[in-house]
């Protein structure tokens, strides 16, 4: 994707997004510029997937359910399941429709909500940049927000225990790429 197109579709999503939703956009963006400038990652990729990152989520999930069927959208079992966690793998497919054609930024914009194994800089930078943007609040952000001045790896992890320990505090099921994410992470892949 060139410039002028990643120009054009952020103005495209200035006019079609709900002011709240665009504002989170570029709150993202901005932060993924940041940390990628930060760890060394490409910052284009970075912003290109921050940009991206929720182009899945903007129709309603009867529509998301739809573009799924239409464009074959290989989900697991447990996301068929999860109508919140479609809009990140339908997102890969809908932002290599709008021209985003290289496939780490496709692989970030599908793990940005469960993450996998095998997280690549470029991945934990969209997840981080996704859950520690400015207008977000959780208890234990800030702890987060300081690793992330110093350790990417340190950062993303403890990013992801705490949404593990929250999804399980409210009784809900882990996701399984979740928990492959977390024991690649602590050296446990092969598990
Ligand atoms: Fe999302
Ligand atoms: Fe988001």
């Amino acid at each position: 994707m060139t410039d002028h197109q990643y120009r054009a579709a952020m103005e495209k999503l200035k006019k079609e997004l709900a002011p709240s939703r665009y504002r989170h956009i570029l709150r993202t963006v901005g932060l993924a510029k940041h940390l990628a400038r930060k760890f060394k990652v490409n910052q284009k990729q970075a912003m290109l997937a921050a940009a991206f990152h929720d182009c899945g989520k903007y129709d309603s999930l009867q529509t998301q359910r739809r573009h799924i069927k239409i464009w074959k959208v290989s989900l697991n079992a447990f996301e068929k399941n999860t109508p919140a966690l479609w809009h990140a793998p339908l997102g890969a497919v809908l932002a290599r429709r709008h021209g985003v054609r290289d496939q780490a930024v496709l692989n970030a914009i599908r793990r940005h909500t469960t993450a996998d194994s095998n997280m690549t800089k470029l991945d934990m930078i969209t997840y981080l940049a996704d859950a520690l943007e400015p207008g977000r609040r959780f208890p234990g952000i800030s702890h987060i927000r300081r690793l992330a001045s110093r350790s990417l790896r340190q950062a993303f992890r403890e990013a992801l225990r705490l949404k593990m320990i929250h999804v399980l505090q409210q009784g809900n099921p882990l996701h399984p790429k979740a928990l492959a994410a977390w024991n690649s992470m602590s050296g446990r892949q092969n598990l």
